[in-house]
């Protein structure tokens, strides 16, 4: 990875800072909208995994549009450039100030959650003398195969209407004057590496997609989310994810009327291997049970994902020693959760030494936190190194 290459200029950077390889991110995206277009599909960028400016930049200059899921969120995206047209807004708790906005701004369609949330969007549209356009995300009880806290398809989650209202929901809406139903919207996890799930989803599309033409309904599009995963056991053999297997599936399963627009809202597949969060060895330590304890200066308030979702992520010595050891990594906050890695086997970690933590660049600093009062990392782009 990007950090092992220019390991030497990257000791007067003040530790722990993200730093972001710019030419892998050009080449996800490149990727990415290539395959995507072969079949006319559209990505939006799921801000949420990342929102550093220079990476929401390279993404609209990749021609993407964004999906967001706050107001902050929405405004953010419109003050950097994309237009309110390529802006989608998902979220289960949409406050109306949040809604206002959007629907001032004119964004291409709110992913609505819940029969409440249509009422409340039909309301305030109607007090701004305009028509919302919205896609229902549907709730279509599909298992993701991933861990529990990123998994939002399965039918006790609080996400999207459940497939179980949707003919309550019909029902209702003729007399919701001030929302135009233009599509239907799934998003049923994160960090999807069993691909077969695609085709599952594909094949409950399909079915609630007939229900809805049998019905009456003209929909414009089908959004069906982000989730692709990433290898973070072994980055450097996957450092693009496969989006060829990923778009074809959807090719090959969805089956609706080609006139449809096909949308995907991805966020980690897209940043997740171009980032890597750069730490410094701070002390070592033996516990009373015999094990090599390094504490760097890194911490779950840089990146919570070890801690919040047992989530592993390669690490590098940089700068490495001799001889190899079995280490816990750790890091500084008062948290037991807050350790990077146990039990890895690695060369020698002396005080000073780089660490890089990979397959950072989705939902590491955007989840970043002043806990213990940390400053938020900074961030280093490969090509003003
Ligand atoms: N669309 C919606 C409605 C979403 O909720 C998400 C992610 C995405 C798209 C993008 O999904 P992706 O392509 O990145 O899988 N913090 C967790 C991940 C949370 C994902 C939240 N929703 C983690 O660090 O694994």
């Amino acid at each position: 990875m990007l950090s092992r290459k220019i390991a030497d200029r990257l000791a007067v950077y003040p530790t722990p800072f993200y730093l972001y390889d710019i030419d892998l991110l050009r080449e996800t995206l490149r990727r990415a909208v290539g395959e995507s277009s072969r079949y006319g599909y559209k990505i939006h960028y799921a801000l949420k995994a990342n929102f550093d400016p220079r990476i929401l930049r390279e993404a609209l200059q990749a021609g993407l549009g964004v999906d967001c899921v706050s107001g902050n969120e929405v405004r953010y995206a419109i003050e950097a450039g994309c237009p309110a047209s390529g802006v989608v807004y998902a979220g289960v708790g949409k406050s109306d100030k949040e809604i206002m906005y959007s629907l001032e701004q004119g964004i291409f369609a709110f992913n609505c959650e819940s029969r409440h949330e249509l009422e409340i969007i039909n309301e305030l549209a109607a007090g701004l003398g305009k028509v919302a356009r919205v896609a229902l995300r549907i709730n279509p009880d599909v298992d993701p195969m991933t861990h529990r806290y990123i998994s939002t398809g399965q039918a006790d989650s609080k996400f999207g209407i459940s497939y179980k209202e949707i003919e309550e929901v019909a029902a209702r809406l003729p007399e919701l004057k001030n929302i135009e139903i233009v599509g239907l919207h799934f998003h049923i996890g994160s960090q999807i590496r069993e691909l077969r799930v695609f085709e599952y989803l594909c094949l409950r599309v399909n079915t609630l997609w007939q229900w809805f033409t049998d019905h009456g309904f003209r929909l414009k599009h089908v959004n069906l989310g982000g989730g692709l995963g990433i290898n973070y056991d072994q980055p450097e053999s996957e450092l693009v994810p496969d989006f060829a297997t990923y778009f074809s599936i959807f090719n090959e399963y969805l089956k609706i009327d080609s006139s449809v627009e096909v949308h995907f809202e991805l966020g980690r597949s897209l940043v997740g291997q171009c980032g890597e969060l750069i730490s410094r060895v701070l002390y070592n330590k033996v516990t009373a049970g015999g094990k090599n304890v390094a504490i760097v200066d890194a911490s779950m308030t840089e990146l919570i994902r070890p801690a919040l979702y047992q989530a592993h992520h390669a690490i590098e010595n940089l700068t490495p020693g001799a001889g190899e050891t079995l280490y816990t990594i750790a890091g500084t906050v008062c948290e037991s959760s807050d350790i990077f890695a146990r039990d890895v086997r690695m060369p020698e970690l002396r005080r000073g030494d780089l660490v890089s933590i990979k397959s950072a660049g989705a939902y590491g600093s955007a989840m970043a936190s002043r806990y213990n009062l940390h400053d938020l990392p900074e961030a280093v782009y490969s090509d003003s190194l």
